[in-house]
C-alpha cells in the first residue's frame, strides 16, 4: 500500500480516521488546528491542557467528534521530546500508527504532517521516515491464508495532510521517496517469506525478473549450462543435492556511461538444509530465509531504479537450494571455483560462501569501482551482534564507513566487525588451497572466517560485505515489521547509493 497527500479544508477531509500528531508540551497554536478546535467547541485543546500524557510516544487518545467536523474520528497520537526526535523514530511511530489505525476496523485514515514546528529534522526526511514506516507498517504476508484474521474491514488507503501551503513540495517528495523505499522493502519481505517449495533457485529467479518488470532493469537468468560455462563450479556444487536447478539471476541497471559502476553480490540460498551436515530441527523451519541478501538485492535495485539514481549497477544473484542426497557435495570434497582457486569442503552447510565466491570473481572480471555482497551467511554473526544488528566487512575503509553511515540513517543498526590475516591464516588448507570452514569447527570468530573467505575471490577489487544472518527475520514483532522477514539491508543499500550520488563519499 502507498501513502497519498491530501489536501483542502481539514474539516471537510473524508476520512474513517483523522490522526493528530502531537509532541509532549504541545501548544496549539496553530492556525489549522484552532480551526478544528472552535469547530469541536475546545475539545482539543481541553485535552492537550488536562493530560499532560497525549504527547508521551506510544500514547494514542480516540476522541469521537459528534460528526461536528467531516472525520466522526480523531486520534491524537504522541510522539515524545520533538528534541529528542529522529528519522528512526519517526518510521517507528508510522508502523504503530497503521498498527492502531487497523485495530479501529476502519478502511481509510488521514495524518497531519509534522508542520508545527520539527526541531531536529527537516520537513521532507520526517516525511519520508514516515512513509516508510507506514507503508512498511502495513506489510502482512497474508496471502496463503484463505481466511483473513476475523476482521471485518482492511485499511484500503492512507494519507498525509500538510498542514502548510509552505511544505506541500518537501511533503510530497518525502511521501514520493518513501512509497519508494517501503514498498521496495515490502517486495523483498514477500521474497523471503514465501516458502521454499515456491521459491525454488527457478521461481526466486522469475519473481525477480517480475519485480524489475516496469522499471529499467534488465534481467537475466543463467541456468545450469551457462554456468558450467562459466565453470561456477561452487555454484553448482552447492545445489547438487537438489532436484531443483541452481540459477544465477543477473540484474543490469545502467543509465548511463559517465555514472560510477558498482556490483552488488546477493545469496540466494532458496533453502539450507545445511546439505550432509544437516542442521537441528530448531534450525531448519528459519532457513527458507536464507535467500535474504539476493531479495534485498532485488528490492534495493528497483527501489534505486524508481528514484532514477545516476548509477550503474549489476546485480549478481546465485541462487541454490542446499540439500543433502546420493548426488550432493560430501565433506572432503575438493572443488574448482571459477577463479581456479580451489576449496576443501569441510562442512557442507558453510555453502554461502561457496556461492558468493564465484559471484564475486564473475563480478569482479566486469571491473566495478567496488562490490558489495550482502548474505545471511552465518550464524556466528548472530553471536557476535544479535538480531539487531548487520557485520560488515570488507577491505576498503571508505566504503565500509559509507555503508555503515547509510545503515545508520536509513535505521538499519550496522557494526564493522573484524577481518584480518588472523582470519585467512585459519582458511588455509590441507589438501587445496583453501577450507570452507574456519578453524577446527567454524566457531571462532566464525562471521570472520567467513569473510576472509569471501576476501579470496574479490581479485584487489574494492569489496564489502554484509552478514545479514541475524537480521534477515524477526522472531517478534517489531514497530514497523511483522514477525517474519525483515527486508534487512534493502533500506541500507538504497541509503548507500543516495548518499553516493549526492556526492557525500568519494571513493
Ligand atoms: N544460513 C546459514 C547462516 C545462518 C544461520 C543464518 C542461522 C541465519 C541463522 C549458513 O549457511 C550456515 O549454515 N552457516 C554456518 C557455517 C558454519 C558451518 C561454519 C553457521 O554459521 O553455523
Ligand atoms: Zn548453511
Amino acid at each position: 500500500m502507498h501513502v497519498e497527500i491530501k489536501q483542502g479544508n481539514i474539516e471537510k477531509v473524508k476520512t474513517d480516521l483523522l490522526i493528530i500528531p502531537i509532541f509532549k508540551g504541545f501548544e496549539s497554536s496553530e492556525e489549522i488546528f484552532k480551526r478544528m478546535d472552535r469547530k469541536l467547541n475546545n475539545l482539543l485543546s481541553d485535552i492537550v491542557k488536562e493530560d499532560e500524557t497525549v504527547g508521551d510516544e506510544d500514547k494514542f487518545t480516540l476522541i469521537f467528534t459528534g460528526k461536528k467536523i467531516i472525520a466522526e474520528r480523531i486520534l491524537l497520537a504522541g510522539l515524545g521530546d520533538n528534541n529528542k526526535f529522529t528519522a528512526e523514530k519517526i518510521r517507528k511511530f508510522g508502523g504503530k500508527t497503521f498498527q492502531q489505525a487497523k485495530s479501529h476496523n476502519i478502511q481509510d485514515f488521514c495524518l497531519l504532517s509534522f508542520g508545527y514546528g520539527l526541531k531536529n529534522i527537516q520537513v521532507e526526511e520526517a516525511t519520508q521516515a514516515l512513509a516508510e514506516g507506514l507503508v512498511m507498517g502495513s506489510y502482512a504476508f497474508d496471502q496463503f491464508k484463505t481466511k483473513k484474521n476475523g476482521k471485518k474491514k482492511e485499511i484500503k488507503s492512507m494519507s498525509i495532510f500538510p498542514i502548510h501551503e509552505l511544505e506541500v513540495e518537501q511533503v510530497k517528495q518525502g511521501i514520493a521517496v518513501g512509497n519508494v523505499i517501503g514498498s521496495a522493502v515490502n517486495v523483498v519481505r514477500d521474497m523471503i517469506n514465501k516458502p521454499a517449495n515456491i521459491m525454488t533457485p527457478t521461481n526466486f529467479a522469475n519473481e525477480a525478473r517480475i519485480a524489475c518488470r516496469n522499471s529499467k532493469i534488465k534481467c537475466k537468468i543463467l541456468g545450469k549450462v551457462q554456468l558450467k560455462k562459466e565453470k561456477m563450479n561452487l555454484v553448482m556444487a552447492v545445489g547438487q543435492g537438489s532436484v531443483q536447478e541452481p540459477k544465477m539471476v543477473i540484474l543490469e541497471y545502467k543509465p548511463g556511461k559517465k555514472y560510477p559502476f558498482y556490483a552488488l553480490i546477493g545469496k540466494g540460498v532458496t533453502y539450507d538444509s545445511g546439505g550432509l551436515n544437516l542442521k537441528p530441527g530448531k534450525w531448519l523451519a528459519e532457513m527458507k530465509d536464507d535467500k535474504g541478501g539476493a531479495a534485498a538485492i532485488v528490492g534495493a535495485m528497483v527501489g534505486i531504479a524508481k528514484l532514477k539514481l545516476p548509477v550503474n549497477l549489476i546485480g549478481i544473484l546465485p541462487c541454490a537450494e542446499n540439500m543433502p542426497d546420493g548426488n550432493a557435495v560430501k565433506p572432503g570434497d575438493i572443488l574448482k571455483s571459477a577463479s581456479g582457486k580451489t576449496v576443501e569442503i569441510l562442512n557442507t552447510d558453510a555453502e554461502g560462501r561457496l556461492l558468493l565466491a564465484d559471484a564475486l570473481y564473475y563480478a569482479s572480471k566486469l571491473k566495478p569501482e567496488a562490490m558489495i555482497d550482502i548474505a545471511s551467511l552465518t550464524g556466528a554473526c548472530i553471536v557476535a551482534l544479535g538480531y539487531s544488528t548487520s557485520g560488515v566487512f570488507g577491505t576498503d575503509q571508505a566504503l565500509i564507513q559509507g555503508l555503515l553511515n547509510a545503515g545508520e540513517k536509513a535505521g538499519e543498526k550496522a557494526w564493522q566487525l573484524p577481518l584480518d590475516e588472523e582470519h585467512t591464516e585459519l582458511i588455509k588448507a590441507d589438501n587445496a588451497d583453501i577450507r570452507n570452514l574456519g578453524g577446527d569447527d567454524g566457531l571462532d570468530a566464525g562471521a570472520s572466517t567467513a569473510a576472509a573467505f569471501l576476501k579470496e575471490f574479490t581479485s584487489s577489487i574494492k569489496w564489502a560485505h554484509i552478514d545479514i544472518g541475524g537480521t534477515v527475520y524477526t522472531k517478534r514483532d517489531l514497530a514497523y515489521c511483522q514477525k517474519g522477514a525483515t527486508g534487512a539491508g534493502t533500506r541500507l543499500l538504497i541509503q548507500f547509493f543516495r548518499d553516493l550520488c549526492n556526492g557525500q563519499q568519494h571513493h
